[in-house]
């Protein structure tokens, strides 16, 4: 029987998911890593962590399915976006990756900015220039680490070293490509022009494939590590954010993804390169051939609830040791018990700075409208409001972009809790559904594979065959009416509190620096 493997390389560990063609689960193992933070804003993790967790968790499906390796036709991968893993001559990383939430690289966005104009990155990357991108964090190496700077040979995404360590090929996609803000999205190559305007070396930069493309193969040395077979295709792959749609089967405009993961999406399929005019959202190559997507992404969604969970939900934990539950099981409940707008309490989801639509590393936390009633499940359910506002924010600036939105389906952590669907489903006003696999990135990196080794004959039949609705949240008329109000506070809080947000910012900054 043919089997194909799924790898996400995300950022809190390293999923292997071993499928049928039919897009069945057989087994799948989860490798956790850590993540540095060494300054505040700062956001790093160590690549030979990510090799060491997928040589485990592949190793291990192996072991737990006892199929014969040689039925598995195709690998390929998903990844985090944006991570900059610079490497030395002999293809070592030259420091720990920098990775899509980190912040540092405020001045050198404002560098960007200022060298090649807004107009300008408009026309030749359809995006700003935003801390988490991997362009920025170039000009930063050279700025703040010459020593490394000097040493880097080559420069690869997350997903790609680990690929490079499967394969020993050196190669990225359209997908994570584009979103180095260093990639012409319509010719869908890179961008010989952004690299001269900021003199980066374009011979750093390895060879770009389609994300269903053939490009590489499982070397002899890892096949005895993982039991692997030798040879077995390894397929381009994608974004984190790409896999996640095509396993969701966002393939179609009219079709919008609202991820609830560590970070929290809202993707919108195009079937041509659209850019936003005020370049609110990002907009990046699809893995699909030939399609496009936009993106509004906040850097703190299921974040901010493990937030709540690890530095205030001690109580909470508790309880769920005695009932031998998750944590977030209880977390969801307390929250259920509170109505609509947490009495009147609204959380703002900006633990890392925010991305879209604020692009300002200094947005801060905050929960507002205590009062001496508010409750510890109050501010709970605050914060799956507060994040769900946040990704109203993105879906606003859509719905302006007149992006046609007829069935948003909702996936990631989050998504699994039904009292955070109904969530969504009143603050977007709009139903949300399921499909049938919550495995959305391993699923389309498996989908990839199938179609690089040719078991499906494109995505499209692929995903027609396997993905399925399988529930539908539709709004109560009254809960949306009621969280446009609260959302309308939501909205002024940012902008109220923007200069407080950057005095504190500045007096942190300093005192660190004492
Ligand atoms: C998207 C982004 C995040 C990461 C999470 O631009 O930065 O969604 O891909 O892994």
């Amino acid at each position: 029987m043919p089997y194909l493997i799924g790898i996400d390389v995300g950022t809190s560990g390293a999923k292997t998911v071993l499928f049928d063609t039919k897009g069945n689960v057989v087994t799948k193992s989860v490798i956790e890593y850590p993540l540095e933070q060494p300054h505040p804003g700062w956001s790093e993790q160590e690549p030979e962590n990510w090799w060491k967790a997928t040589v485990k968790s592949i190793r291990k499906v192996l072991q737990r399915s006892k199929i014969n390796s040689a039925e598995v036709k195709g690998i390929s991968l998903s990844g985090q976006m944006h991570g900059a893993v610079f490497l030395d001559k002999n293809l070592r990383p030259v420091r720990p990756c920098i990775l899509w939430n980190d912040q540092r690289t405020v001045e050198q966005c404002q560098t960007i900015i200022e060298k090649i104009g807004l107009d300008k990155l408009r026309e030749l990357v359809g995006n700003t220039a935003l801390s988490g991108f991997t362009a920025p964090k170039i000009l930063w190496l050279r700025d703040c680490e010459p020593e490394h700077y000097a040493r880097v040979n080559k420069l690869v995404l997350p997903k790609d070293y680990v690929r490079y360590k499967l394969t020993g090929v050196l190669a990225t996609e359209v997908s994570d490509a584009s979103g180095t803000i260093l990639f012409d999205n319509k010719q869908r190559t890179w961008s010989s022009e952004m690299l001269q305007r900021l003199d980066i070396n374009p011979d750093w930069f390895p060879n770009c494939y389609e994300s269903d493309s053939v490009c590489g193969e499982i070397t002899k040395k890892v096949a005895l590590t993982t039991g692997l077979k030798v040879g077995t295709p390894v397929i381009a792959g994608g974004a984190d954010n790409t896999c996640s749609a095509i396993g969701n089967g966002i393939i179609l405009e009219g079709r919008v993804l609202a991820s609830i993961g560590t970070s929290g999406v809202i993707f919108c399929h195009t079937d041509t390169v659209k850019v936003d005019p005020k370049l609110r959202v990002h907009s990046f190559c699809h893995s699909v051939r030939y399609k496009w997507y936009l993106m509004g992404c906040m850097l703190s969604a299921g974040f901010s609830f493990r937030w709540f969970r690890d530095q205030l939900g001690v109580f909470e934990k508790q309880i769920a040791k005695k009932r031998k539950v998750d944590p977030y099981e209880i977390l969801t409940e307390a929250a259920s018990l509170v109505p609509v707008g947490s009495n009147g309490v609204i959380f703002l989801p900006y633990l890392m700075g925010e991305r879209s639509p604020h692009g300002d590393p200094n947005a801060k936390s905050v929960f507002f409208g205590i009062t001496a009633k508010t409750t510890r499940e109050d501010l709970i359910r605050a914060v799956l409001e507060g994040v769900t506002f946040g990704m109203r924010d993105s879906l606003e600036i859509m719905r302006e972009l007149r992006q046609p939105i007829q069935q948003i389906r909702v996936t990631g952590g989050g998504a699994q809790s039904g009292l955070w669907r109904q969530i969504c489903a009143d603050i977007f006003n709009t139903p949300v559904v399921t499909v049938n696999t919550t495995e959305g990135a391993a699923l389309g990196a498996a989908i990839l594979a199938g179609v690089g080794a040719g078991v499906y004959p494109d995505i499209a039949t692929a995903v027609e065959r396997i993905v399925t609705v399988t529930s539908v949240t539709d709004p109560i008329l009254e809960n949306s009416k009621r969280y446009n109000e609260f959302y309308q506070i939501f909205k002024g809080l940012y902008p109220a509190l923007k200069p407080a947000f950057d005095q504190i910012s500045a007096i942190i900054t300093e005192k660190l620096k004492h």
